[in-house]
C-alpha cells in the first residue's frame, strides 16, 4: 500500500484525533496542526509514540499564519499528499433575531473563513500532485436549520458550496477535492455514542483513510455519512 503524508489541521479535536488514529492505522505519515502545543501532547500520549505521527503548533485562522504553518512543515521536510480539515467547535447562542453582528462574524468566520484558508493555503500545492487528495469534514447542520444555532448551519451550508466552487475550479487537476459530512452526532473520546450503532470518531477516520487513498476515486463529492454500512459497502477489508 502507498504511504501518503497527510496534514490534519483541527486533528488533535474530538474528531480529529479518530482521524488521526485511522490514516496512521492505515499506514500514512501524519502531520497534525493545532494552535496548543498542550492539546498535541495528550494527543501523542492517547495515541501512543509513532514515527509516523508528527505534530505542529501553529494556526490558520489568518492566510499569514496558515503560510506560516505551510512553510513550516516544508522547512521539516514534509511533502503533502493530503490535507484533512476537521475544523470547527460546536456554538449555540441566541436566536438569529436577538443575535449582534460581532458575535455573528467570528462564528462565520471559524466555521467558514478557516476553511477556505485552509484550502487556499494547501490546494496549490496538491493540485498538480498525482493521487493527492483534500477532505473537508462537515456536519448536518449545514442541511437543516438549528435553532440558536444560527451561523453553524449558515456556515455549513457555505462550506457545502465551499467545496463545490474549488473542486469546479480545480476539475481539470489531479486533486480530488471531496466533503465528509457526518450526519449524526459522533461518538469521541469526551462524548461516547451510547448507542453501539452510532459512529464514532475512528469511524469518521476509517472513511477519511478511503478517501485519501488510491482506492478511492470520488472527485466534488458531497458524502453524507450515516452508517457503518457505507464504510463496509466501500470494501474496505
Ligand atoms: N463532534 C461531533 O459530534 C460532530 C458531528 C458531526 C460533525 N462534526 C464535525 O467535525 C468537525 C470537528 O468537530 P469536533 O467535534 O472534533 O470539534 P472540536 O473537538 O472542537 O475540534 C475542532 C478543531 O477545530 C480547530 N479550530 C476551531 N476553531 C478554529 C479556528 N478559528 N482556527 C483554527 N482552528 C480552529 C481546533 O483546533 P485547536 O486544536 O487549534 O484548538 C479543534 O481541534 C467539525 O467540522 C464538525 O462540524 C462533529
Amino acid at each position: 500500500m502507498e504511504v501518503k503524508t497527510v496534514l490534519v489541521c483541527g486533528g488533535a479535536g474530538e474528531v480529529g484525533e479518530g482521524i488521526v488514529h485511522q490514516l496512521l492505522a492505515a499506514g500514512n505519515r501524519v502531520v497534525v496542526q493545532s494552535r496548543t502545543e498542550a492539546k498535541l501532547a495528550e494527543l501523542r500520549q492517547r495515541l501512543g509514540a509513532s514515527s509516523e505521527l508528527k505534530t505542529i503548533v501553529g494556526d490558520v485562522g489568518t492566510e499569514s499564519a496558515a503560510s506560516a504553518l505551510k512553510a513550516a512543515i516544508f522547512e521539516e521536510g514534509f511533502e503533502l499528499d493530503a490535507v484533512v480539515a476537521s475544523i470547527g467547535s460546536w456554538w449555540s447562542g441566541p436566536a438569529l433575531v436577538d443575535l449582534d453582528v460581532k458575535t455573528y462574524q467570528q462564528v462565520m468566520d471559524d466555521r467558514l473563513t478557516v476553511h477556505f484558508i485552509v484550502a487556499k493555503t494547501f490546494l496549490p500545492i496538491l493540485a498538480d500532485r498525482p493521487g493527492s487528495s483534500y477532505v473537508f469534514i462537515h456536519g448536518s447542520s449545514g442541511f437543516y436549520p438549528i435553532a440558536h444555532s444560527g451561523p453553524v448551519s449558515i456556515a455549513g451550508a457555505a462550506q457545502v458550496m465551499l467545496k463545490d466552487v474549488f473542486a469546479k475550479e480545480m476539475e481539470s487537476k489531479p486533486v480530488r477535492i471531496n466533503l465528509l459530512s457526518m450526519m449524526s452526532a459522533i461518538g469521541t473520546r469526551s462524548h461516547p455514542s451510547a448507542d453501539p450503532e452510532g459512529l464514532t470518531a475512528d469511524d469518521v477516520g476509517q472513511y477519511v483513510a478511503y478517501l485519501v487513498s488510491e482506492r478511492s476515486s470520488e472527485r466534488g463529492e458531497t458524502i453524507k455519512y450515516s452508517s457503518r454500512r457505507q464504510l463496509r459497502d466501500l470494501n474496505l477489508s
